[in-house]
């Protein structure tokens, strides 16, 4: 089933202290964010991706992309302050149809047979997540002092990618646009809309590259991937 992708790759990777955009860090020999595009390049049914880039970034990035053989990227797109403003300024670039799919570029991991079901759960159901179920018990505090446990039988990790009909998600944007909201994922913009999103379990390998250790996790995986090979 056809859909377009949104990729935020305009980020400072300010936590992963690289002194540079962490997705162009190499993860066995290939940056980040090829890793990323290349599921979506080899996904027949990905019918265009739209980029976030900071422009300072653009033309190394473009090189980056022509060398490794990535055609599919229609749009480079300025991105903002936030993840979320980065979003909304591709938002306005994609063709106004169909299912959207919003993947951050620091996620090079994704299940390539993930994608099938989480757009048909979008298309059925108008928006539907990756997550997987939480291990580690959680608990609420006020400064450095315990408060609660909070219950882990329904918590859940969210990762991306997260998919929608694209107009569930263009009024996600404009009606946080309006209120001021700013959130952390795609998903908490259309909750705001009382619109229900569906869970597709993911898996643990989906981790999104954020501080240092992240990179010795990240050739792990790669590693794992290889010798199933
Ligand atoms: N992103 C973006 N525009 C922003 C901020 C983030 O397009 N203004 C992108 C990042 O490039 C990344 C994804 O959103 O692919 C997830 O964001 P995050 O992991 O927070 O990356 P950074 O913002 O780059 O990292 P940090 O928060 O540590 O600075
Ligand atoms: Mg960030």
């Amino acid at each position: 089933m056809a859909y377009q992708v949104i990729i935020p790759a305009a980020g400072q990777g300010k936590r992963m202290e690289a002194g540079k955009n962490k997705i162009l860090l190499e993860v066995n020999g290939l940056p980040v964010f090829i890793h990323t595009l290349n599921v979506f390049q080899k996904d027949e049914s990905c019918k265009g991706i739209f980029l976030a880039i900071n422009p300072e970034e653009e033309k190394a990035l473009k090189e980056i992309l022509d060398e490794n053989h990535i055609t599919k990227v229609v749009a480079f797109v300025p991105g903002g302050k936030e993840r979320q403003y980065s979003i909304y300024n591709v938002l306005k670039h994609v063709r106004q149809e169909g299912i959207i799919l919003v993947h951050d570029a620091a996620r090079p991991f994704i299940d390539k047979e993930l994608i099938l079901p989480l757009v048909e759960a979008a298309n059925k159901n108008g928006a539907a997540i990756l997550a997987v179920p939480v291990k580690d018990t959680i608990k609420k505090a006020a400064g450095n002092i315990v408060a609660e446990t909070v219950e882990r039988t329904s918590l859940w990790a969210v990762q991306t990618p997260q998919a929608f009909r694209f107009s569930i998600l263009m009024d996600a944007y404009k009606k946080a646009e309006q209120d001021n909201f700013l959130g952390t994922d795609d998903a908490s913009l259309v909750e705001r809309l009382g619109q229900e999103i569906v869970i597709v379990k993911g898996n643990y390998d989906n981790i999104k590259l954020t501080t240092p250790e992240d990179m010795y996790f990240a050739e792990a995986i790669i590693r794992k991937r290889q010798e199933r090979l």
